[in-house]
């Protein structure tokens, strides 16, 4: 009986598995590079276009969902379409169609082709100023794909949603995935906020690829208040807001590093009243477990004239 079993899932498995082995499928990425640069000098390019392909590639709902999107748009004179069609991305048909004798250029996250080298198709028409910042990005030095992100066979591309983006980022990201979802984070559970309020998908300048050229100003686009300029500064706040924060999640409230007093306490020697007010357990200044914050409550800055230790 179990063996019965096992091989009716056997079965089924073959059946279900489109075990649609192809001749180029045995070739290593090299040989596979090898071969689409020969097929692209000779360039034999299919006088009908998109419906050379279309014959076998039109029962695959997802190939037809381009003609929904930008890159299918004939009316467009930049798109795909309104030029070579297909192979604008794919590369020349050559004999591809002839008993599947020649591969395609092909960028699913299982292509065997360097991201380099997908990425330069899609270069070939997006290189304007705003890709800049690709070349030096990590996720370029990573080898990260631009179609990694971007679905083009699609009505819609996830990535260009706001309600989606986070799914796009958080499917390699697991770390600011379980961040996000900590007792005090970025409202991007629910997608009010996204990863690109932050960060620029396609690198930027600063370090971590933030949008503005700073952290502290990255926080200032929604946090003005914060960037004071106070009568009386607090030098960390002014430094970098993350010595005390933590942007994607924490477990402690408001995105704190650590509680106080201890966060205090790894810039204030626990020499002076600090100290004493710590060894008090209980003490009422530290009711309500604000501690230190009891009394200096002004903590990133204060514009009250004896403001001067944050208290008012
Ligand atoms: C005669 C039928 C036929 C024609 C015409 C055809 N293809 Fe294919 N194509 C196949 C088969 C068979 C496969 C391999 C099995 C599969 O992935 O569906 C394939 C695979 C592909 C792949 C995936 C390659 C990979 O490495 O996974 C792409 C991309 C592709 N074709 C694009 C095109 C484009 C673009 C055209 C037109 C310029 C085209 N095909 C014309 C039959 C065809
Ligand atoms: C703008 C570039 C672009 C154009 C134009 C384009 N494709 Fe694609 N194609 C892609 C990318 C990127 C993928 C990988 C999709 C993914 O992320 O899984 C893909 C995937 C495919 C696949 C594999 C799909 C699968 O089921 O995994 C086939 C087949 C294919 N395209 C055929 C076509 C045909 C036929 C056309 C013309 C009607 C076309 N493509 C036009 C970029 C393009
Ligand atoms: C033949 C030129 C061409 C190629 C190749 C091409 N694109 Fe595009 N792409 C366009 C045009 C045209 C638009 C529409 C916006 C515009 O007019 O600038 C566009 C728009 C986009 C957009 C914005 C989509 C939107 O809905 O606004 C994304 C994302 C994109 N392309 C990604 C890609 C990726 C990824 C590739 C490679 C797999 C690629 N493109 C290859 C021409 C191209
Ligand atoms: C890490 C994910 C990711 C990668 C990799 C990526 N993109 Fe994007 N891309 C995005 C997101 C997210 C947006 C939306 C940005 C926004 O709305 O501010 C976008 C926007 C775009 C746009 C439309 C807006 C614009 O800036 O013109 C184009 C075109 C585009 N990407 C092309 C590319 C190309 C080409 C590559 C590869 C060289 C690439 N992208 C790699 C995530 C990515
Ligand atoms: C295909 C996987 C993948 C996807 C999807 C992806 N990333 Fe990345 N990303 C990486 C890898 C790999 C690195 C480098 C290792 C690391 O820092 O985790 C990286 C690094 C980063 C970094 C650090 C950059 C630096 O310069 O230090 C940021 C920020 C980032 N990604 C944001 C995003 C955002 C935002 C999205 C969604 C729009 C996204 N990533 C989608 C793979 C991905
Ligand atoms: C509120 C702004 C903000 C948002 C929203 C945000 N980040 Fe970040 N992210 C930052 C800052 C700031 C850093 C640099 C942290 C540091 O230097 O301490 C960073 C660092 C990173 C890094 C590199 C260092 C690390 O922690 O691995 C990655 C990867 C990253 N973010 C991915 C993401 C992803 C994915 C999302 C969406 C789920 C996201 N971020 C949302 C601000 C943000
Ligand atoms: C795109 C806008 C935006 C940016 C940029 C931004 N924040 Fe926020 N921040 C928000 C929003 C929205 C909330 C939630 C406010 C609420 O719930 O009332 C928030 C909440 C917070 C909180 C309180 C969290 C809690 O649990 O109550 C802290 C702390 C914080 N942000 C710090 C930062 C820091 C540090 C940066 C820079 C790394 C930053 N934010 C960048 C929009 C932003
Ligand atoms: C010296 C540590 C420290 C630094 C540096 C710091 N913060 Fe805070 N931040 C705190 C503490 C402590 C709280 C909690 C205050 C409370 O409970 O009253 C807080 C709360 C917040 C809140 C949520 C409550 C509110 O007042 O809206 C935001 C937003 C915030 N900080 C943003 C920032 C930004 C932006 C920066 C950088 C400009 C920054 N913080 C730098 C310690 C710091
Ligand atoms: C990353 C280091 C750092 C952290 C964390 C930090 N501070 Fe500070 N703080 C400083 C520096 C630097 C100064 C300026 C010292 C000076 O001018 O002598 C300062 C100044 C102060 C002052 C004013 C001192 C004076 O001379 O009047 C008070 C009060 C203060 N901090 C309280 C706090 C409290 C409360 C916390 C925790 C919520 C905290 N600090 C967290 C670095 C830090
Ligand atoms: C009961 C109120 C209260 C509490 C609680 C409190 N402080 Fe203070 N703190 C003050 C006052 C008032 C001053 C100004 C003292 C002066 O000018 O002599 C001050 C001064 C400071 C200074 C300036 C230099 C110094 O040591 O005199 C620092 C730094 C400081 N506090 C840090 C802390 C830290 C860290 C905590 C938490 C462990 C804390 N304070 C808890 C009331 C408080």
């Amino acid at each position: 009986m179990a063996k019965l079993m096992a091989t009716s899932l056997l079965t089924l498995l073959i059946s279900v598995v489109p075990a649609q082995a192809t001749p180029w499928d045995k070739l290593d990425s090299a040989q596979l590079e090898q071969k689409l640069t020969e097929k692209f000098s000779e360039g034999k390019y299919s006088p009908k276009g998109a419906d050379s392909c279309l014959m076998c590639h039109k029962k695959s709902t997802k190939v037809m969902a381009i003609f929904d999107g930008v890159h299918g748009d004939m009316s467009n004179s930049k798109s795909p379409m309104a030029g070579i069609q297909c192979e604008a991305c794919h590369g020349p048909l050559g004999k591809h169609n002839r008993g599947g004798k020649e591969p395609m250029i092909s960028f699913s996250p299982d292509s065997k082709l360097p991201a380099e080298t997908q990425n330069s198709v899609c270069q070939g028409c997006h290189n304007d100023p705003k890709q800049m910042a690709w070349h030096n990005s990590t996720h370029n030095l990573e080898e990260v794909a631009c179609s990694d992100c971007h679905n083009v066979h699609a009505a819609k591309d996830p990535a260009l949603d706001r309600l989606t983006v986070n799914d796009t980022c958080t499917s390699c990201h697991t770390r600011a995935k379980a961040d996000m979802n900590k007792r005090s984070s970025h409202p991007m559970k629910w997608d009010q906020m996204t990863c690109i309020d932050c960060h620029n998908p396609h690198g930027s300048m600063t370090e971590s690829a933030l949008i503005k050229p700073s952290l502290n100003e990255t926080c200032a686009e929604c946090h003005a208040d914060k960037r004071g300029p106070f009568l009386w500064e607090h030098a960390p706040v002014m430094e970098d807001c993350s010595s005390c924060h933590t942007p994607h999640g924490s477990v402690n409230d408001n995105l704190l590093k650590s509680r106080t007093p201890q966060l205090c306490q790894q810039c204030h020697a626990d020499d002076g009243h600090a100290s004493r007010m710590t060894s008090q357990a209980g003490l009422d200044a530290f009711s309500a477990g604000k501690s230190c914050l009891n009394c200096h409550s002004k903590i990133h800055g204060s514009n009250h004239p004896a403001g001067s230790n944050f208290a008012r």
